[in-house]
């Protein structure tokens, strides 16, 4: 736990907050770790459970992810701007939201529609 601010000042939400963010953190590099693991072994049979513990890591991950979209809708509303998009991620953001970009966007997909569903491809 990191807590930048005193512990007996923090409500318990900011307290189940950092449990969550932190245990993603130490899901992140743990995912990390294997990667490499499994990059430098010359044994096949190490390189397999090493990858597939990486991937297990990976849906600890995503489910720690899942329970900060469910708990905060500002990682709701990012996550429903950048996740299973196709155009350039710098760009996501401006099409979205039907910046400049947008026009460029529409007039090369050929379509007049640019709701946020038109990115999920
Ligand atoms: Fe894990």
């Amino acid at each position: 736990m990191s807590y930048y601010e005193p512990y007996s000042e923090l409500s318990d939400a900011a307290r189940e907050f950092d449990r969550v963010i932190q245990s993603l953190v130490e899901e992140l590099d743990a995912i990390n770790l294997y990667n490499q693991r499994a990059d430098v072994t010359k044994d096949e049979s190490v390189r397999a459970l090493t990858l597939h513990n990486r991937n297990e890591e990976i849906e600890h991950a995503v489910m720690l992810f899942e329970w900060l979209r469910r708990s905060t809708p500002e990682f709701d509303a990012q996550m429903k701007t950048y996740l299973f998009t196709s155009p350039p991620i710098t760009e996501v953001e401006e099409i979205a939201t039907g910046g400049a970009g947008a026009a460029d966007q529409a007039e090369s997909a050929g379509s007049g529609s640019l709701g946020i569903g038109s990115l999920k491809k």
